[in-house]
């Protein structure tokens, strides 16, 4: 038997990239790979790259560089280029780094084996198409590795919306669902590996519309009640979702679905009117509120979250008192800010930017104001008897850590239970990252 090669992948970026790399190993794989944590040891090295911020482009290359050393170690080394950056700027990527044999885009993880192949046969191998085919049925699954008590699964790619600043609906395409049949199929899979709860990935999650084994247009709500009745999957969370798509079943789930876990990630990136139509969100923040308060009406105790974007073009004071104010009436539990930057090719790219200082002020007086609400909310559990998801050991012996239902970690001492149960914690502390309690 000739020793398996070696795979080293990093990855950048969102969780929807997390995945994707999953499936890239477990697809290379089949070609011989097995995964290494050391890019030294590396027969190939995959690079899985975001675009949605700053730079994105520059810390590939300079990642590139620091590869130089080992291609010239071992000329049988391949590099590619996956993800974002690779559907943006790919030809340009080839052209500018002699050390990249493969750029492959989102839309065309199936092919890497082929590829890899090709590039070994000494070809440069792009491809950043964006066939119509379920990338992820064609991608094969490693038979029956055991998984942590968590997983990521991608149901949706793509996004309509257009906001002003993003990149994702040019580097992922338009909006795309996968068929209702494949994602229960993947989910049984996936608990009879041991998984026990579920995150439903899409850049735009809450637009799902997958065909459903009905052949009728399944919801993201629909989906999440065919899986509230997979035995031994015992919590569903989704993330990201836009305002505009949060339909009216999806908020009567977060109410009925005992399994729908009382978090949701939803996104308004600012509270000022002016600056959100400039941004293209579509919503205003009256519009945004009023959702909110909708949906706590269907689970009072639902955690939400956010992402905002201080300092895009045109934010007034005014604009981003707007803002603070928004923060103000909704009460975040988590929350994701950014100061905006540029990206090429956006509508928002060739506009004049706010001071940089002023914009950095910005942000950081907006996350203090988060991190006060999220440690209000958070030293609110104290008291509370909450379920709890063991995912592992603790630091100190016999602690274990777990999730829980709000997403906060979760330290118990002396814990009986194992990775995978889920049991209910009274909770007796909150320190600076995590809550602490007793089993009940
Ligand atoms: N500048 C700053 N933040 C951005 N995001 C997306 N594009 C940009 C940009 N050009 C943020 C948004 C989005 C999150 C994933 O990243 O807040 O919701
Ligand atoms: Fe980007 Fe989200 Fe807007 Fe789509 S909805 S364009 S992914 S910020």
């Amino acid at each position: 038997m000739s020793e398996p090669k070696k795979l080293f992948i990093k990855t950048y970026g969102c969780q929807m990239n997390v995945y994707d790399s999953e499936r890239m190993a477990e697809a290379m794989g089949g070609a011989g790979y097995v995964e290494t944590d050391s890019p030294g040891d590396a027969d190939m090295i995959l690079l899985n790259t975001c675009h949605i911020r700053e730079k994105a482009a520059e810390k590939v290359y300079s990642e590139l560089g620091r590869f130089k050393g080992l291609k010239a170690d071992n000329p049988d080394l391949k590099i590619g280029v996956a993800g974002c950056v690779a559907q943006a700027e790919g030809e340009e990527i080839m052209r500018r780094s002699g050390l990249v044999d493969m750029v492959v885009g989102p839309q065309s993880y199936h092919r890497l084996p082929a590829m890899e192949a090709r590039a070994r046969g000494g070809e440069k191998v792009l491809d950043t198409d964006f066939p119509e085919d379920d990338k992820f049925a064609a991608l094969k699954s490693r038979p029956k590795a055991r998984r942590g008590p968590t997983a990521f699964l991608t149901v949706q790619e793509g996004c309509d919306k257009f906001c002003a600043f993003c990149v994702v609906p040019y580097t992922r395409g338009v909006e795309a669902s996968r068929p209702a049949a494949r994602v229960l199929e993947e989910t049984r899979d996936l608990v009879a590996r041991g998984v026990r709860e579920i995150t439903l990935l899409g850049q735009n999650v809450n637009a799902y519309h997958g065909e459903g084994p009905d052949g009728a247009d399944w919801s993201l709500a629909r989906l999440i009640w065919e899986l509230d009745s997979v035995d031994g999957l015992e919590r569903i969370r989704f993330t990201t979702s836009h305002p505009n798509d949060m339909g009216d079943d999806l908020i009567a789930a977060h109410g009925e679905c005992a399994k729908l876990m009382p978090y949701l990630h939803l996104p308004v990136q600012s509270g000022s009117d002016r600056i959100l139509k400039r941004m293209n969100r579509k919503h205003t923040a009256e519009s945004y509120v009023r959702l909110i308060e909708r949906i706590r009406a269907a689970r009072p105790d639902i955690l939400i979250s956010g992402d905002f974007i201080v300092g895009f073009p045109e934010e007034t004071e005014a604009d981003f008192e707007a803002t603070m104010d928004l923060i103000r009436e909704v009460g975040y539990g988590q929350a994701f800010s950014f100061k905006y930057s540029p990206r090429p090719g956006t509508p928002a790219a060739e506009r004049a930017l706010v001071d940089p200082d002023v914009a950095s002020e910005r942000l950081s007086r907006l996350q203090a104001l988060i991190t006060r609400q999220q440690r209000d909310i958070q030293d609110a559990m104290v008291g509370r008897e909450l379920g709890v998801l063991f995912e592992k050991p603790g630091r100190m012996p016999g602690q274990m850590v777990g999730k829980s239902d709000y997403l906060h970690a979760v330290h118990v001492a002396d814990c009986p239970a194992t990775a995978g149960e889920l049991r209910r914690v009274q909770i007796t502390e909150s320190g600076p990252n995590s809550l602490a309690g007793e089993l009940v």
